[in-house]
């Protein structure tokens, strides 16, 4: 079985600062009003590599993650 990392952002938390979907454009996205979605799982090296971008670089520290 593939190893995958689960995002979720909390939207209490989360002020739409963009920056896990500029580091992260194959896991996150943005909905109309800028907050971040999740839009998949991260599974390859850099899905993975780019939700530890994401992780860091949320200044609300929204993102968390869990692995399956
Ligand atoms: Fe929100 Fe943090 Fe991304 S504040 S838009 S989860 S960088």
């Amino acid at each position: 079985m593939t190893e995958r990392t689960r995002p979720t952002v909390d939207r209490a938390l989360c002020k739409g600062h963009g920056r896990c979907y500029m580091v992260a454009p194959d896991v996150f996205d943005c909905d109309d009003e800028g907050f971040a979605v999740v839009t998949d799982d991260a599974t390859t090296p850099e899905q993975i590599a780019g939700l530890d971008r994401a992780v860091s670089n949320c200044p609300e520290q929204a993102i968390s993650t869990a692995t399956r």
